[in-house]
């Protein structure tokens, strides 16, 4: 059955949500069959598949490219998109263009945007304009550059309260649910327990509502940097070299086509 932000958010109390990022057809066919609840078509794409070092370029067109093709898959998991680099802090109405377009283009049922309690004001704004927001706090790879690299979050008291502060300012402002990345994971367990919502985390611990990864990490297909949270569920990176050498070693030595 089709999950919706409706139904996601009643999970909460009965068990944990899973979710994982895909970024074209085949992968989310594989999700999807395998029975995730959520897809997100992260601006992870930017480097996990474009070959970008950050996700601030990743464009809107690229956006609602790669979503277009995880949404042909026609998943039953709830299909959410990001909103790309700095489009948020942009004029109001670039930015509901911008979410029109992945939803209408992309076929997304909800957008996350990275942002806290700052950004709640627009999220309102954008939630009464009819589209369905996940929320995302704690580190924003987005700053990459302001932020000088990646970090955990809410290791002292005043941190500790900021992120309490953005997620219930994200429930208040009408996300079906909010994402938490790389914060400490006794803070994550005290705000799944004040949210209604489900908190859904990425290297934030085993007391979230639910877990989300990127899909590369978790098949083992990333080259570059894997975070030390990350449990590797296939070696595919490895058995896709295998495969292209047997195959180049075949037709070398005359054995394919038989
Ligand atoms: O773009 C992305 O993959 C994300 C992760 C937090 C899942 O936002």
């Amino acid at each position: 059955m089709k999950i919706t932000t409706k139904s996601l958010a009643a999970v909460k109390s009965e068990r944990p949500i899973v979710a994982v990022t895909a970024y074209d057809a085949p992968t989310a066919h594989y999700a999807d069959a395998a029975g995730v609840d959520l897809i997100l078509v992260g601006d992870s794409v930017g480097t996990t598949q474009l070959g970008f070092e950050t996700t601030v370029p990743v464009t809107l067109d690229m956006m609602v490219h790669h979503t277009a093709a995880v949404a042909r898959a026609q998943p039953n998991a709830l299909l959410v998109t990001d909103v790309p680099f700095a489009l948020a802090h942009d004029d109001f109405s670039h930015l509901l263009n911008a979410c029109r377009r992945l939803l209408q283009e992309g076929g997304a049922q909800a957008v996350k945007i990275e942002g806290g309690a700052a950004l709640a004001p627009t999220v309102a704004r954008l939630i009464a304009a009819g589209i369905p927001v996940l929320g995302h706090f704690g580190l924003l790879p987005q700053n990459v550059h302001q932020l000088g690299g990646y970090r955990k979050f809410g290791r002292s008291e005043d941190e500790k309260s900021s992120l309490v502060e953005d997620a219930l300012a994200l429930e208040k402002a009408g996300c079906f649910a909010v994402l938490c990345e790389m914060i400490d994971g006794t803070v994550a367990g005290t705000i799944a327990n004040e949210l209604q919502v489900p908190l859904i985390g990425i290297g934030s611990g085993p007391h979230c509502d639910g877990q989300i990864l990127v899909c590369n990490d978790l098949l083992g297909l990333n080259a570059g940097h894997v975070p030390s949270f990350v449990k590797e569920y296939a070696k595919l990176g490895a058995a896709t070299e295998k495969a292209f050498a047997d195959y180049a070693a075949d037709v070398r030595n005359r054995k394919f086509p038989a």
